[in-house]
């Protein structure tokens, strides 16, 4: 039995868990700043950096309290050190090698879309690889093919936007405020799918995504509609709007499976949790065979339980950071 501590601030959430044997979660402590973020329409990065200095040790107690162990329990520290905002990162990282350093014990480099896949495995205690993983976060979009726990790799990717992005920007200027995706998600429901239509972008791969021209098309739409005098109907614009994007998506994550065959597939990263995607998937999973995974919402967003877990199979990887670690806040899946 092994418990892994694990620590997350590559955003704006100071988060820590224990998990056991990367599948059960003992504690699981966010501290979110999103609230405070949203006063500026988005995250303010050396806010956040502070904001995590001052949240960081206190979640760290809580988390190893709530799991009732003490740090001579834990087995390894994994910490989240990219991709993500370096100031941030580099606070999760420091306290990390701080304990590590203290208690003597292992320190497990994790990087945080690995993280967001391991989520699945907290929800699914049968998941195992091979299986293929539709990614899809604030700063993120990748279809990502897992062979094993520790060995993946990327089989398509956005060449600008992350799908966060074309959430939260649209939701912003349409009033709707941040984090977009939520809110958005929200304001579609009941709404019209086929109210408005938007361009599909072309990437010259099947696999490759491209949201800042879904993006731009929407903005075009908002602007012909103010110079016109016209409102746009928020319910059904958002979900239009939505509907576009689970349909792109599922469009390169089909393809995907027609070209790896493999049938068995993981939703991870905050916009996972969206409903449109959800309902659109389940659709075309029980057409199409496909056995789908998705993590609780709770799961979907930036949390230590995922960093945790996936830091358990680094772990016995043997995979260890030694206490120069720093963060690497472009590092590469
Ligand atoms: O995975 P995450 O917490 O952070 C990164 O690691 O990037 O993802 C945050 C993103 C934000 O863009 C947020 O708007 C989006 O996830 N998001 C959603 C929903 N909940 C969160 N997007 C669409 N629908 C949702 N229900």
């Amino acid at each position: 039995m092994a418990y892994i501590l694990g620590i997350e601030s590559s955003c704006d959430e100071t988060a820590a868990s224990v998990v056991e044997d990367g599948r059960r979660i003992l504690s699981n402590v966010i501290s979110s700043q999103a609230d405070f973020h949203m006063q500026y329409g988005g995250v303010v990065p050396e806010l956040a950096s502070r904001m995590h200095v001052d949240a960081v040790y206190q979640v760290v107690e809580k988390a190893l309290g709530d799991a009732g162990v003490g740090l001579e329990d834990i087995e390894a520290i994994a910490v989240t050190y990219g991709p993500g905002l370096v100031g941030a990162l580099l606070v999760g990282v420091s306290c990390a090698k701080g304990l590590a350093a203290v208690s003597g014990k292992p320190l497990v480099p994790v990087h945080h879309l690995k993280g967001h896949i391991a989520a699945n495995y907290l929800c699914f205690p049968e998941l195992e690889p091979p299986f293929l993983t539709l990614l899809v976060s604030g700063g993120n979009t990748m279809i990502v093919k897992v062979n094993d726990y520790c060995d993946m790799e990327i089989i398509g990717r956005t060449l600008d936007d992350a799908a966060g992005e074309a959430f939260d920007k649209i939701a912003r200027v349409i009033g709707l405020g941040y984090p977009g995706g939520p809110k958005m998600d929200k304001a579609g429901q009941g709404g019209d799918i086929n109210a408005y239509r938007f361009s599909v972008p072309k990437t010259g791969s099947r696999f490759d995504f491209s949201f800042s021209g879904i993006k731009t098309n929407a903005l075009n739409m908002i602007n012909e509609s103010k110079m016109k005098g016209e409102e746009i109907d928020l319910r059904d614009f958002t979900a239009s709007y939505q509907d576009h994007i689970a349909h792109y998506l599922l469009d390169h994550t089909l393809a995907a499976v027609e070209a790896t065959g493999i049938r068995k597939i993981c939703l991870a990263g905050g916009v996972s949790a969206n409903s449109f995607i959800r309902a659109l998937f389940d659709k075309a999973g029980a057409e199409n065979g496909l056995d789908l995974y998705y993590p609780g919402l709770g799961l979907c967003t930036d949390n230590a339980a995922m960093i945790a877990s996936c830091g358990y199979y680094e772990y016995i990887n043997g995979n260890r950071a030694g206490l120069d670690l720093n963060a690497r806040p472009s590092l590469d899946l």
